[in-house]
């Protein structure tokens, strides 16, 4: 099967509390120090500034990404693909979505840190029109690693039918709400 037909079968959509646990097990398998279920559970039910998507294949989770928007500024905090899944275009389609999605609730740029190791994020991020504006020097505590700090100020136009599906609450979700782990990344 061609890349183009995999991706084709990847629905993007609204992260629901349902799918905390497959992000958690694939943030969880991916980075070093990873989010808790409770930092991901924070940003669904407490964060009014966070906003994630999910990649979902075969009604299975497959990948994630998210973004804190506050007025016109927003900050992309994590995007990661199932180790399995990863080099067929479901990064660059759920990065497409997300900034398309922050686009549509007003963020007239977008920024993000990355590990300077890590070159194909890099690549995907410039391909997308992020520039590097400069390094925080040892971002990263597990490897003492420095991070560029890229900015995209060329977000995609406005869908003029954009309508935001309806947040979820502790109440809709019949979860409760739990404390708040480390948030160190991406
Ligand atoms: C970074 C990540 C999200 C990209 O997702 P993906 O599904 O693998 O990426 P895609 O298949 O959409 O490819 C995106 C680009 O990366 C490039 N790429 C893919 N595999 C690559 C590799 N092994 N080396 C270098 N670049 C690569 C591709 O060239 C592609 O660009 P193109 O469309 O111009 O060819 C994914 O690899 C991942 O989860 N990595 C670990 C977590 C991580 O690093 N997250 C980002 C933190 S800032």
């Amino acid at each position: 099967m061609s890349e183009e037909k995999k991706v084709q079968d990847v629905l993007i959509r609204r992260m629901q509390i349902a799918d905390v646990d497959a992000v958690t097990g694939i943030e969880q398998a991916t980075f070093a120090r990873p989010w808790s279920r409770e930092s991901f559970m924070q940003e669904m039910e407490r964060n009014k500034a966070a906003r994630y998507l999910v990649a979902e294949k075969n009604g299975r989770v497959i990948g994630y990404a998210g973004a804190w928007i506050i007025l016109d500024e927003s900050h992309i905090t994590n995007i990661a693909v199932a180790e399995a899944e990863r080099g067929c275009g479901v990064g660059r389609k759920l990065t497409e979505a997300l900034m398309q999605y922050i686009s549509n609730l007003g963020a007239a740029y977008a920024t993000l840190e990355v590990r300077v190791s890590n070159e194909r994020a890099q690549h995907l991020y410039k391909s997308l029109g992020f520039v590097s504006v400069g390094k925080r020097k040892r971002y990263y505590e597990d490897n003492g690693e420095d991070a560029f700090l890229m900015v995209c100020e060329h977000m995609p136009d406005v869908e003029e039918d954009f309508q935001e599906p309806e947040t979820e609450t502790p109440e809709s979700s019949g979860e409760k709400p739990e404390n708040q782990g480390g948030m160190e990344h991406a």
